[in-house]
């Protein structure tokens, strides 16, 4: 029987709660689907730092190097939040992602008719959307250098670099083209051009590259105007592809068209190695222990794992219509609870999604 190694990373918060949860769904669609899987539990974050002092310790990179996938759940926690940057549990998830060789960050956002009232948006206005952002992950601002702060005569200055190189662009531009090919086949570059040097090669290097891919097309947007389009016009988006601070910031605002962040799933790919799925929501330290978090986005991250990282098509869509099953029956976590619907904390939810993936 086929076996796939999955590092687990349970993280801070709700992190555990969810990933017990994921586990057992996991477990289930294995087994009824012909392969096995074995879990690496590894901690990250804030956990880790709380362990080891680091927020990465070296044996869990090096777990991560040697698993088929990696599923990590969330990270960070209010007390770490005076901590030097570098014992930061988000510093742990960035050499994470750059550990790994993570340049790719798919973020897929699919309306979920059961769930169109949970969104501030207006039903008309975000019935249909399916889009996919494409978001650079180990690179820009992020990463860039010179960073830091200086002491001056007055108090001080600090400063990052919004920085990408040829290759760099090239290399998640080509990603962005190649799904839009397989998906409606619209290429939306989102940059700032008009002010940003950096977005300006962006943009030379996306044009560049279309025409080898003559049957995508495609447009560009200035990140204000993107902003403004997602939550005004969200259908006219296939693929969204941008740089890292920029998509960050528009997966999040994406998130609200599909009614609860607490549904987002995402991956990360390099160029080689395994990929991190995980969901886009974080470790909701105000409900962390008392079984209120929503599973859902954690086990749609690992669909997108056992579909994109092992392979195992019929395994993931399995998931994917246990979750859709649950919400067409009317259970809800309370992040989604609405009138008429019924109440369930992250255990009983699980316990849910096992039984439609059993019947
Ligand atoms: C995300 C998060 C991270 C990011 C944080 C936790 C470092 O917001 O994955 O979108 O900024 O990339
Ligand atoms: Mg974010």
């Amino acid at each position: 029987m086929t076996s796939y190694r999955i590092t687990l990373l349970p993280g801070d918060g709700i992190g555990p709660e969810i990933t017990a949860v994921t586990r057992q769904l996991l477990d289930a669609v294995a087994s009824r689907h012909g392969f096995s899987l074995t879990y690496d539990e590894q901690p990250v974050g804030g956990a880790a730092i709380d362990a080891t002092g680091s927020p990465l310790p070296e044996n869990t990179l090096n777990a991560c190097r040697q698993a088929d996938a990696v599923l990590l759940a969330a990270i960070g926690s209010p007390q770490y939040d005076s901590l030097p940057r570098e014992q930061r549990p988000e510093t742990g998830l960035l050499a994470l992602r750059a550990g790994l060789g993570l340049f790719a960050n798919l973020r897929p956002v699919k309306t979920i008719p059961a769930l169109i009232d949970a969104s501030t948006l207006r039903p008309e206005v975000i019935s249909g959307v399916d889009l996919l952002v494409v978001r650079e992950l180990t690179g820009g601002i992020y990463f860039g250098t010179p960073k830091g702060r200086i002491a001056t005569e007055t108090g001080e200055r600090a400063f990052n670099t919004m920085v990408y190189a040829t290759e760099e662009v090239d290399r998640i531009a080509r990603v962005g083209f190649e799904l839009a090919q397989q998906r409606r086949g619209e290429l939306c570059s989102v940059d700032k051009a008009n002010v940003l040097d950096v977005s300006q090669l962006w943009r030379e290097r996306v044009d560049r590259l279309a025409p080898e891919f003559a049957d995508v097309r495609v447009s560009h947007l200035y990140v204000d105007n993107a902003a403004m389009q997602l939550v005004r016009a969200p259908r006219q988006f296939d693929v969204l592809l941008t740089g890292n601070l920029f998509g960050d910031i528009l997966s999040d605002e994406a998130a609200m068209l599909t009614g609860s962040i607490g549904m987002l799933p995402s991956a990360s790919l390099g160029a080689s190695g395994p990929g991190l799925f995980e969901p886009v929501h974080g470790s909701a330290p105000d409900i962390a222990g008392q079984d209120k978090a929503n599973p859902m986005a954690m086990v749609l991250s690992a669909a997108m794992m056992l579909r994109i990282g092992l392979r195992q098509e019929a395994a993931a869509t399995a998931l994917e219509q246990a979750v859709d099953a649950v919400l067409a029956a009317g259970y809800r976590t309370g992040d989604l609870m609405a009138e008429g619907c019924t109440l369930l904390g992250c255990r009983a939810m699980g316990d849910q999604l096992l039984r439609q993936l059993e019947s």
